[in-house]
């Protein structure tokens, strides 16, 4: 015995079908991009060698580069970023250079009224040089820090974390 299909429900299902191709089409994006952190891949968590030596690391903070390859799903870029490494004591302090007000670029002793501070161009803040932020400056908190370690000599930077010193 076989089954007509008529007119109306040959629309129908037609519509149907092409409704939900037209939806997956703009949710799956929409999922992807939602879901985006958790399928990225970084070098982050990894030590990255420098090449700067240990030895040469002053109580003077320097600028360091670092790169690392950037997975973000099927690309792969390659990321330079630097801190502001210099030694305190024993240890080795690599502070990040991203302001805590608006992401500015905070350099050392910039501002001639602050020879002994980190200073933020964009909106005139101000960091001790352990990263902790002035008060009465726009920043609201300290500077991140890195983990840092030692590779044959070489200064290693690895992952981000929240300010230890202050
Ligand atoms: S972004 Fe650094 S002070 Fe505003």
């Amino acid at each position: 015995m076989s089954q007509k299909v008529t007119r109306r429900q040959f629309l129908n299902y037609s519509l149907m079908g092409v409704g939900s191709f037209m939806a997956a089409g703009m949710i799956l994006p929409m999922g992807r991009f939602a879901l985006d952190p958790l399928f990225k891949e970084s070098s982050a968590g990894d030590m990255i060698a420098t090449s700067v030596k240990v030895d040469d690391i002053t109580e003077e903070p320097v600028s360091v580069d670092f790169t690392y390859e950037q997975k973000d799903g099927w690309y792969v870029s390659e990321v330079t970023d630097f801190a502001w490494v210099y030694r305190d004591g024993d240890k080795i302090i690599a502070l990040s250079p991203v302001c805590k007000h608006l992401g500015c670029t905070v350099s050392w002793a910039s501002d001639a009224n602050n020879p002994d501070r980190f200073f933020c161009p964009c909106h005139n803040g101000l960091y001790e040089k352990s990263g902790e932020n002035v008060p009465g400056t726009p920043p609201r908190g300290p500077l991140d820090m890195y983990e840092v370690g030692e590779s044959d000599g070489f200064l290693t930077i690895g992952a981000i974390k929240e300010n230890e010193l202050v």
